[in-house]
């Protein structure tokens, strides 16, 4: 049966922890220059219909140095953009590739992308969930930390794909996290009731970012208006004040605490320049692990391992 990676629910704590631990291996094969050519000969396409820099690249590079081809199609280059259906194009990419990326707007894109399809499917981000990024945060979690075991998260911001994504997380893994998010602004109700039913007690919502930060280990924020919201940036500054996770708000979590953010970054947003730049922000590994993680779930999917 073809396993795509379209939601971190669809996978057990094992298979993801699989995918982490196989994602150190191959990065340190990758640093000792040690072959790991897990797709070789595979080509995958890799399908924007919004913007990337980390993605896009780490997704070309990632199925390089697996042996194999990347395919970038954006909609404006491609028959998706002038309306050809969904269910046509996965069945025609299948027939050409090994496997397919698509990041887009809603999530029943690459859900319908995925049921047409005969090869394996992975999130790029849609507007709901932005998988592969809360695993390659996990990662970087991981290499700090350990574990995520006994951690306490904090989620400061919007309640958007990468708040409902680490909602699921902390469901799967069985984590403490505590979203801040103003009224109006919470994460997709059917994503908490989902993962409130799985671990109950661990996940809790409050408008206080300083009640979400008292004592955490790990925070992370993100941009105020995603991509396709940009016409809501201004009411969403008025709606974010006291939301920019700065030196002062910092001081509440532990002194050992990490940040991430999955980047790009609106600085003096949702994050001050000090705090990024300062020494518990661990944004490069993080971006870097995008790669690392990428190709542990494409060799997983499309590999055979
Ligand atoms: N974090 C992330 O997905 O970055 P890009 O939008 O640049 O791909
Ligand atoms: N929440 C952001 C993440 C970008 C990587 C967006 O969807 O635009």
């Amino acid at each position: 049966m073809t396993r795509h990676f379209l939601a971190l629910h669809d996978f057990s704590e094992t298979e993801l922890y699989g995918m982490l631990t196989l994602a150190r291996e191959l990065k340190e094969k990758q640093k000792q220059g040690l072959p790991h050519k897990l797709l070789d000969g595979k080509t995958v396409a890799l399908i924007f219909e919004k913007a990337s820099t980390r993605t896009r690249v780490s997704f070309e590079v990632g199925v390089f140095q697996l042996g194999g081809h990347g395919l970038f199609l954006s909609s404006g280059n491609s028959q998706m953009g002038r309306g050809e259906p969904i269910r046509d194009t996965a069945r025609v990419m299948a027939r050409y590739c090994d496997g397919v990326m698509i990041r887009t707007f809603g999530q029943e894109i690459v859900d319908e992308f995925a049921r047409y399809s005969d090869v394996p499917v992975i999130n790029g981000l849609t507007d709901l969930f932005h998988p592969c990024q809360i695993m390659a945060d996990l990662m970087t979690v991981i290499e700090r930390k350990r574990t995520c075991e006994g951690l306490t998260f904090a989620w400061i911001g919007d309640g958007n794909n990468m708040a409902n994504t680490w909602i699921e997380a902390a469901a799967i893994f069985g984590f403490e996290l505590r979203l801040a998010c103003p009224q109006g602004y919470e994460p997709d109700a059917k994503v908490l009731a989902w993962a409130l039913a799985q671990a109950p007690g661990r996940i809790t919502l409050t408008t206080d970012p300083k009640v979400a930060l008292a004592g955490a280990d790990v925070i992370n924020t993100d941009v105020w208006a995603s991509m396709g919201q940009e016409n809501e940036q201004k009411e969403r500054e008025k709606a974010f004040a006291g939301y920019c996770l700065d030196d002062a708000l910092l001081a509440l979590a532990k002194p050992d605490c990490i940040v991430l953010h999955c980047l790009p970054a609106h600085r003096g947003e949702e994050i001050s320049d000090s705090v990024i730049e300062g020494k518990h922000s661990v944004v490069w590994d993080e971006a870097e692990n995008r790669l690392h993680i990428q190709k542990a779930i494409m060799a997983t999917l499309m590999g055979g391992v």
